[in-house]
């Protein structure tokens, strides 16, 4: 198999004809790109609003939304390091991925994490990359951006339920809150039409279980966190 280089660039479609056939690995142009999140443009520049991408390649669709998403952070936050650093935080904490091969996870990671840094030292030149922020926005790319079969919603190895984490703001106080799911247990009990999850309709609420809980830990701190399991 071709080990891309790390000049990929965004514009590059394709990396081999194998990949083509065995994967399907034919990336998005940035046209049509724009073009589809356009349709949900509101929600692309909703901090808070999730997504999803389940077959991200290097992440075409994350970082136009990342980007999206970071400029109205800038527009509304700039004026506070604290209050830029928490929703920047909040926006790259809302983007997931999934990706089957393991050299498209790690540029999709990288692509991402250097979208946010440079954004941050553009306002914040005094920052480096051993910042306490800078390394935790690179370890929520690192939880967010997983190696996974969207298929069987395993590991590619099938060794693990591909997991992921909820991060949540308590009250602008900086401090997170994360729980672990499995996205096997969550499609399972999503309904496929009807009343949504947090239905009042009298109907039966889904409450999934975390597989996991953490302590509430504050955004500069969340890298240290796997020793803190509850
Ligand atoms: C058509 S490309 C799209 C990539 C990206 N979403 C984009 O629009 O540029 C499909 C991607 O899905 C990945 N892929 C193929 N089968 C997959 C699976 N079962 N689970 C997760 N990813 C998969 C391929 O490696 C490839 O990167």
């Amino acid at each position: 198999m071709e080990h891309p280089t790390s000049d990929f660039s965004a514009h590059r479609r394709i990396k081999s004809k194998e990949r083509v056939s065995a994967y399907g690995e034919v990336f998005t142009a940035d046209r049509e790109v724009n073009a589809m999140l356009d349709l949900v443009k509101e929600e692309t520049e909703r901090i808070d609003s999730r997504f999803l991408e389940p077959a991200c390649g290097n992440g075409n669709f994350l970082a136009r939304i990342l980007q999206r998403k970071l400029a109205v952070v800038q527009r509304r936050y700039v004026a506070v390091r604290a209050d830029y650093e928490l929703y920047a935080f909040l926006t790259v904490s809302s983007l997931y991925g999934i990706e089957l091969l393991q050299d498209n996870v790690d540029e999709c990671r990288t692509r991402l994490f250097h979208i946010l840094r440079d954004a941050y030292l553009t306002h914040f030149p005094q920052a480096d990359d051993k910042d306490d922020y800078l390394q935790s926005i690179r370890y929520v790319f690192h939880r967010n951006i997983l190696w996974g079969d969207a298929l069987t919603l395993r590991t590619p190895d099938g060794r693990e339920a591909i997991t992921f984490s909820e991060w949540t703001a308590v009250n602008g106080s900086g401090l997170i809150k994360r729980r672990d799911f499995e996205l096997d247990m969550l499609l399972r009990n999503q309904p496929m039409q009807g009343p949504n999850l947090f239905s009042d309709l009298g109907d039966e609420a889904f409450i999934p279980t975390p597989k996991a809980e953490y302590p509430l830990t504050h955004y500069l701190k969340i890298y240290t966190q796997d020793a803190a399991q509850l």
